[in-house]
């Protein structure tokens, strides 16, 4: 693994080789043993959207790690001011150790790995999320004790989080189904790779889709950079909200999870994201070790626990 772009480009075993590390972390820290193996390393971050969670987790997980990480604002970089991604690659490269990115066109994160030398990681863009997904796995490996025979159900808008949370659920072999909008349907490419390659479906129905669910997962119905198009979206998503009437339909130990920020009254309402407040941030949290795990598998690829 080189960089962490979009989750297609893993493999099963690439996965869950990340999650096992980042298991291994997690316990790591909650009993405090330190884990220097990031030693004198640096992490640019490029942020042209806001962030809490992945912002304060990459910066603090490379510390974690023994490392430095640099937040870099589209409004300080010169990036900001319109030089090419590809120039800026190739100069961070002669600085820094590894690059993560989180802006607009999942075009511009590609570039910046075809041009630099040194990992990247794409931090969300309009069309992935995988450093999501894979504390989202985490989190639900470790509340199911696994993915056989599981099934997520996502509710509400076809956006970045749901197109990773495809891939991400089929290549660890759990069934996804997808309730949306038929105007907001995930991306066709993967739909359509989802169909040829796992137990998927995607219907207009929340309850047909949130059927027997393991997990119900939901995200906000307008994302960083569709602000203007609220009001809209309000209307066109009215009847998708996660309530207790739609987890009467999942089962009955059925697990909520939410990839925050969360509108409540609108994707989910309070008393559910209250109920299930323990998974969520649990969920939020593990945002923390799997990109310590991921930073680890990008910038010390040979570390074997062995190693400490
Ligand atoms: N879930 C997530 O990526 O949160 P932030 O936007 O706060 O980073
Ligand atoms: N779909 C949301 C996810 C935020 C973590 C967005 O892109 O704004």
């Amino acid at each position: 693994m080189k960089h962490l772009l979009k989750l297609q480009d893993l493999s099963r075993e690439e996965i869950i080789d990340i999650l096992n590390l980042a298991d291994q972390l997690k316990f790591e820290r909650k009993n405090n043993i330190p884990h220097p193996i990031l030693q004198g390393k640096t992490l640019g971050m490029i942020f042209q959207k806001s962030s809490t969670r992945t912002r304060v987790s990459f910066e603090a997980g490379m510390y974690q790690l023994g490392g430095n990480a640099l937040f870099l604002s589209n409004r300080d970089l010169q990036i900001g001011r319109g030089e090419l991604v590809q120039d800026t690659a190739r100069v961070l490269s002669r600085y820094i150790d590894a690059i993560m990115i989180r802006t607009y066109s999942q075009d511009e994160v590609e570039y910046l790995a075809e041009y630099g030398t040194i990992p990247v990681i794409n931090g969300l863009t309009d069309y992935a999320h995988p450093c999501q997904v894979l504390a989202d796995l985490m989190t639900i490996r470790e509340i199911k004790g696994g993915f056989h025979g599981r099934k997520l159900a996502f509710i509400g808008d076809g956006n970045n989080m749901a197109n990773s949370l495809i891939v991400g659920c089929i290549k660890v072999g759990m069934s996804i189904s997808i309730g949306c909008p038929k105007e907001y349907m995930p991306d066709s490419e993967i739909v359509a790779w989802a169909r040829e390659n796992g137990d998927f479906t995607c219907t207009e129905d929340i309850y047909e889709a949130a059927r027997g669910a393991d997990a119900v997962y939901t995200d906000v119905w307008a994302s960083m950079g569709q602000e203007e198009e609220s009001q809209k979206r309000r209307r066109d998503f009215a009847g998708y909200t996660v309530d207790d009437k739609l987890l009467e339909c999942a089962k009955k130990d059925v697990t909520v999870l939410h990839c925050l920020p969360a509108h409540r009254g609108e994707e989910i309402t309070a008393e559910v994201l209250e109920k299930h407040a323990d998974e969520i941030f649990e969920e939020a949290e593990n945002r923390l070790h799997a990109q310590k795990a991921v930073l680890v598998k990008l910038m010390a690829p040979d570390y074997t626990k062995d190693e400490d």
